[in-house]
């Protein structure tokens, strides 16, 4: 209890607030923002048309690094474009994490895919290229095709997602080498790792398609959205295509090539997300300062807290802590929750959700360890 309440004290002070509740991850609008959405409301473009829209994915592309950006209606729609467009089929494997939130697995769902759980790494808390390599070592065999299957279930095994968790970039180098070797599509979830790099390069820019998310709780948002990149022109066409129902473009003649979708971000929130990049950079300085504090802080405490893996530059989106066990993190969680201190525990491990429960799911040891110990504690930009 001395403890917990040492916990919640600090961050109290981190934070300057005294009275009221801490919350886990605030939106800071501090730029143009207001600006931006008058600008919209002015020229009555506020739904799907508008120079924001054209803007945010120009902006977004350059500063990642990608060749393409896409934004969508939000993360969960881009990832399933993504999906499509890779290719994968009902009935397919894709493999990911447990340890991520249900999005990721949602969206494999959405096609009739079969999600498939490999282990994540202690160090990365993301996708382990040991237990990705281990388990298609075992289970994997590449048919005339070209493309690589199960050969216990018989499935094609079309696409891998690792997810870059809590913001901390994964291993995606060695993944990337993994998944070509294999022929399965990469498709990298980074919709809580705005602005981290792996060896100097933006996650999200790894595999075919990577995904970005601006939902309230993120570094930055836009209401809600999200973002397709990709370095190859031709996809990204076809994303943009994808999402705006099918659409051939025409002056008057409604003609739709394709069954789409209606995942596009309106004007609106688009011109958020052109002034929240503007602040990016600052947003991110300020969350590494923070982890820094934290660091001190908790290493003079003796309490493991999470930083950044080797050759990783992270966004730090939500800070780590560990207990010993799962007793004393829900104890943890207990108290600083009812001190008014907003934290929380790792989602589910996704194998564990009824939907899932008869997904293969291979060897999760680092999954199961750290959704026992970890809490998340508040991350909010402070300037
Ligand atoms: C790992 C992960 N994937 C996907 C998403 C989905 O993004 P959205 O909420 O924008 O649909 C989120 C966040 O919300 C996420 O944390």
């Amino acid at each position: 209890m001395h403890c917990f309440q040492l916990i919640t004290d600090k961050i109290r002070e981190i934070f300057g607030e005294q009275e009221k509740k801490i919350p886990l991850h605030e939106p800071l609008f501090i730029g143009n923002e207001k600006k931006y959405l008058e600008e919209c409301i002015d020229s009555t473009y506020v739904s799907s048309v508008g120079k924001f829209v054209t803007q945010f994915e120009e902006i977004t592309a350059e500063y990642l690094g990608a060749k393409k950006a896409i934004v969508c209606s939000n993360g969960t729609a881009a990832l399933h474009i993504s999906l499509l467009l890779s290719n994968v089929k009902m009935g397919d494997e894709v493999i990911t994490q447990p340890l991520t939130f249900i999005a990721t697995v949602n969206a494999i769902s959405y096609i009739k895919a079969k999600p498939v759980f490999v282990d994540v790494d202690l160090e990365t808390m993301g996708l382990s290229p040991s237990g990705l390599i281990n388990f298609l070592e075992e289970f994997a065999e590449m048919h005339n095709d070209g493309f690589c299957y199960n050969k216990k279930t018989k499935n094609k095994i079309s696409a891998c997602i690792p997810m870059h968790t809590f913001g901390h970039p994964c291993k995606i180098d060695e993944i990337a080498i993994i998944c070509e070797r294999y022929n399965i599509a990469l498709i990298e979830d980074a919709a809580e790792s705005i602005g981290s790099k792996y060896k100097g390069q933006h996650t999200g820019t790894f595999g075919k398609f990577g995904v970005l998310s601006y939902n309230g709780n993120k570094t930055i948002t836009t209401g809600g959205g999200g973002m397709i990149l990709t370095n190859d022109e031709h996809l990204g066409k076809l994303a943009k295509h994808l999402t705006t129902q099918a659409k051939v473009s025409h002056r008057w003649e409604f003609i739709h090539d394709d069954i789409g979708y209606n995942y596009r971000m309106p004007n609106l929130n688009a011109a958020l997300g052109v002034a929240q990049m503007e602040n990016l950079d600052r947003y991110i300085e300020s969350k590494r300062k923070l982890a820094m504090v934290y660091k001190s802080f908790f290493n003079e405490n003796n309490i493991p807290f999470f930083i950044e893996p080797e050759n990783a530059f992270s966004n730090y989106w939500l800070n780590v802590i560990f207990f010993k066990d799962k007793t004393e993190r829900d104890a943890f969680l207990e108290y600083s929750n009812e001190h008014k201190v907003m934290t929380r525990p790792a989602w589910r491990l996704m194998n564990n959700l009824p939907m899932f429960k008869d997904c293969l799911t291979y060897n999760i040891k680092n999954a199961e360890w750290l959704e026992a110990r970890l809490v998340n504690i508040p991350s909010s930009v402070i300037l």
